[in-house]
């Protein structure tokens, strides 16, 4: 699907409207002309309508960072996929370890997500990751084994070849701690004989993302490693010149 490296920013939290519009105007021109890369920025809510304007023709997607499931109703203080077409979105990130952890998405909720998503033609990001206990008890494939059965319940292969997966190790967010490249290439080996396995997708068709405090001095190291197709950049996206660096790796 996206054959090129995948470099993705995830703002978080982070960024009003003008400073959405400051950063983005930056990392426009430090990006301009770039083609071997696909480029993907996920700014908050309120500043995608803004942002979709500012990269419309540009070699940068833009991204949301959740969805809801129902098309619209009363749902308070949530995000349908249309919301998200109409103003230029083209991915969203799903099950986030945040949105797993913080605010307690269950496998259940994330997997009715990436349906919607799928059947209105947005490209999910979906993010799986153990926690630092759960690695620490040698329990890394089962986790992420879960994550990926329960996150793509009864979806075909078909749409599987539509979903970009991010492994994001929670004890590797916004902590400093980076995955060596050797361990987070041998959990993209594992997905992507899972995503063989399950759902026949060619290991050299599945786009695998990893996240966790990637920077510009490991970005290097991270994308020579065979199974890692991309990154999910959180922290270090916040800033075009540090982002742009990552991007021209
Ligand atoms: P950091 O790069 O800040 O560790 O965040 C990673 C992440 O969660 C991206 O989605």
């Amino acid at each position: 699907m996206y054959k090129k490296p995948f470099i993705a920013g995830n703002w978080k939290m982070h960024k009003t409207v003008s400073e959405t519009i400051e950063t983005l105007e930056e990392l426009k021109s430090l990006v301009k002309g770039v083609s071997d890369r696909t480029i993907m920025v996920a700014p908050p809510f309120t500043s995608l309508s803004d942002a979709g304007k500012l990269l419309k023709d540009s070699n940068i997607f833009l991204g949301a960072q959740n969805m809801y499931f129902e098309d619209k109703g009363a749902y308070t203080g949530e995000i349908s996929a249309d919301m998200l077409l109409e103003v230029g979105c083209k991915f969203v990130i799903l099950g986030h370890s945040e949105r797993r952890h913080i605010f307690g998405e269950s496998d259940e909720i994330i997997n009715k997500k990436v349906k919607k998503a799928l059947q209105k033609g947005l490209t999910p990001i979906l993010c799986v990751g153990e926690k630092l206990e759960e690695r620490e008890n040698g329990m890394v494939e089962e986790v992420i084994e879960k994550q990926l059965e329960m996150g793509l319940k009864s979806l075909t292969k078909e749409d599987v070849l539509n979903i970009i997966v991010a492994y994001e190790p929670v004890w590797a967010i916004g902590t400093g701690k980076t995955a060596s490249p050797e361990d987070a290439n041998s959990v993209h080996k594992f997905i992507k004989d899972s995503l063989k396995n399950i759902f026949s997708v060619e290991e050299d068709k599945s786009i695998i993302l990893y996240g966790g405090s990637v920077k510009p001095g490991n970005i290097v190291g991270l994308m020579e490693k065979h199974f890692i197709d991309g990154v999910l950049v959180g922290g270090a996206s916040l800033s075009p010149v540090d982002f742009s660096k990552i991007i021209k790796f």
